[in-house]
């Protein structure tokens, strides 16, 4: 393989483009990294390569994209912009990051990754990202294209406001509030169904959950015949609700299985922190930091963090904390099996005493249909 002023020619001297189907191309930022990388991966895939300093990017139709760069350099980070620029459109992003550290991780989102790994080359590791959900083969449609963009620009948004927060930056409310309006004009032309899809095929983690918040709680509220205003309402509450998860350290946030009593202590501490984040910023208005303040409580007054009672509580509130709870059933992790929509909206169902029945009843529809 030689990579000359950008044009990167295989190994046996073709411009590599379309030889296989599942072909990889990988970028590094060394030498070194770039043959690691190579030789992890060659017995299974087609590979192609390129040098971050080379200059160029070339070819489509990639199965996949893996990034081993470091991101604290900033010739790094633009280099890999103009990158994606160009394979953006690649449905599997894979970026290596060598420390779980949480700024590289958002930057790697924030750049275009669909999925981060940590810590040093892992060759089975990688293979096993790259093989996931190979089978059953989904052939892309326009629709979920159309869709993987509008999630990639949704999952953009919210690493660049976590960023902010963990960097003390001012926060991009316009760039959010695009992107969940966006999703809206998604859900609204494609229905949910796709978009969950897209979204748990594509995205992991709390940027996973936010883009799923989001469509479910913009559906719902399109099933129930609400107004432009309240759906513009809706999607920006769901795209800020868990902003305060920017200040949760992430072993934290993807630790599977049960948690302590400190653990949990600190996990909801988040609705309080985003509305701290946010407040007194000119584009947030006091009804979205209320959804922000408020998703976790209930009507019975066990929820946090002010234990509020139903009369306390917001529709739009409502609304928001039934499509949350629904969205973090279904999420897909990878150290779990996806619940069914049907189960998931059994247990929503079972709530009773704690979300309003009436709205459940109506999200019926939402969860098992659309
Ligand atoms: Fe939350
Ligand atoms: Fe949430």
């Amino acid at each position: 393989m030689t990579n000359l002023a950008g044009i990167i020619i295989s190994d046996d001297g073709r411009e590599n483009c379309d030889q296989l189907s599942l072909s990889v191309h990988v970028v590094a930022d060394t030498i070194s990294k770039l043959s690691d990388l190579r030789a992890g991966l060659e017995q299974k895939y087609a590979v192609t390569s390129e040098l971050l300093s080379g200059g160029g990017t070339q070819c489509s139709g990639y199965h996949a994209v893996v990034v081993t760069a470091d991101l604290r350099a900033v010739e790094n980070i633009a280099a890999l912009k103009e990158v994606f620029g160009k394979l953006g459109h690649v449905r599997k992003r894979i970026f290596l990051v060598d420390q779980k550290e949480r700024l590289l991780i958002v930057q790697a989102y924030a750049l275009g990754a669909t999925r981060v790994l940590i810590g040093p080359i892992n060759r089975a590791n990688l293979l096993a990202e790259l093989s996931h959900s190979d089978a059953p083969k989904i052939t892309p449609s326009e629709v979920e294209c159309g869709g993987n963009e509008v999630a990639t620009g949704g999952a953009t948004a919210i690493a660049a406001m976590f960023s902010a927060v963990l960097s003390g930056k001012p926060i991009d409310v316009g760039s959010a509030k695009g992107a969940g309006s966006r999703i809206a004009d998604n859900i609204a032309e494609d229905g949910l169904s796709s978009w969950l899809d897209v979204v748990r095929r594509h995205h992991e983690g709390t940027y996973q959950h936010c883009l799923l918040v989001t469509g479910i709680a913009v559906d719902f509220g399109l099933s129930l015949g609400l107004a432009k205003a309240d759906i513009e309402r809706l999607y920006s509450a769901a795209m800020f609700h868990d902003i305060g998860k920017a200040k949760i350290p992430l072993a934290l946030l993807d630790k599977p299985g049960r948690l302590d009593a400190q653990e949990r202590a600190l996990i909801e501490t988040h609705p309080a922190t985003g509305y701290e984040v946010l407040k007194g910023n000119a584009g947030i208005s006091l009804e979205i930091l209320d959804a922000v303040r408020h998703h976790h409580e209930y009507l019975d007054g066990s929820g946090y963090p002010d234990a509020l009672c139903a009369s306390s509580i917001a529709d739009i509130v409502r609304i928001l904390t039934i499509s949350d709870i629904f969205a973090a059933l279904i999420e897909h992790r990878h150290y779990k099996p996806t619940m069914p929509r049907e189960q998931a909206y059994e247990i929503i169902r079972s709530m009773q005493g704690k979300l309003e029945m009436p709205l459940v009843a109506a999200f019926r529809d939402v969860a098992l249909n659309r």
